[in-house]
């Protein structure tokens, strides 16, 4: 199993635990008017559900190329045209898009293949969104938190390797709206239980033996009940970032 189809083995925590974007970071990368969007790496459909629930929402295109993922997103996202494929292999017509989104998914795909197939795919004036949604991990325990699982899975988070500095390849007509990313910061109530079972849906701690991602689930949960005893709902801080290119 390779660690991008990690996810799709654990689809309903993963949806379940997992953030969407915060929405008012769409507002960022829907153009207004927009009539058709792409949501790429749709996993579990987080970002499509935020997409639908917009205003004026547009036709909404789920391209995941994991059917686990892509089985979860029927079920919790009506509305959605759910489509299997490959960043690399958009199985969409040349200039039929708005915009194309990206959530939390670019450090997955092979940078000048996605990238020529995003450029192919949207109309001039188009827009290519790309979203990582996030626990803060400026706030110290948060840190602290995900560090148990990184700890565990090898320390190479491939979002910290890579972060949001992307820098599309040339050639193919992108200009950088927002080089300096924009950060939405929000909050959501989970229990303790639930945080230290988002810390098990990263590709880390999911490819390691299921005995080693309870240990993983069983120590996040006792940093917690230490930190925060006798508080069963937690106040968990997240961030949003965006960047926007737009196809000229
Ligand atoms: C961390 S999940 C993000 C899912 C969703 N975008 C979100 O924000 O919750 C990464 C997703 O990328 C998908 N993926 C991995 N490699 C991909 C590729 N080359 N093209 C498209 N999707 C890919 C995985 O199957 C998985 O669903």
């Amino acid at each position: 199993m390779s660690r991008a189809t990690t996810f799709g083995t654990r689809a309903d925590a993963y949806d379940r635990l997992r953030p969407g974007p915060a929405p008012e970071a769409l507002d960022h990368v829907v153009p207004p008017g927009s009539r058709r969007v792409a949501d790429l790496a749709a996993g579990t459909g987080l970002v499509t559900r935020a997409v639908l629930g917009r205003a004026d929402a547009p036709v909404v295109v789920a391209v995941e190329p994991d059917p686990r993922m892509l089985a979860r997103l029927a079920v919790t996202t009506p509305g959605a045209l759910p489509v299997r494929g490959l960043a690399e292999a958009i199985p969409l017509a040349s200039g039929a898009l708005d915009a194309v989104l990206a959530s939390s998914a670019w450090h997955w795909f092979d940078p000048p293949t996605a990238t020529a197939e995003i450029a192919r795919v949207l109309r001039p004036g188009g827009a290519l969104g790309l979203l990582w949604s996030r626990a803060d991990p400026t706030v110290d325990w948060v840190a602290e938190v995900r560090g148990i699982g990184r700890a565990a899975a090898d320390g190479s988070a491939r979002l910290s390797r890579r972060g949001f500095d992307v820098e599309l390849p040339p050639g193919h007509g992108f200009v950088d709206e927002l080089p300096q990313a924009v950060t939405v910061r929000w909050a959501r109530i989970m229990t303790r239980d639930d945080v230290a079972g988002m810390v098990c849906t990263y590709s880390g701690v999911l490819e390691l033996p299921a005995a080693d991602q309870e240990a993983v689930h069983r120590a996040a949960r006792k940093y917690l009940d230490r930190t925060f005893p006798g508080d069963e709902a937690l106040e968990v801080p997240f961030e949003t970032v965006v960047r926007r290119w737009t196809r000229s």
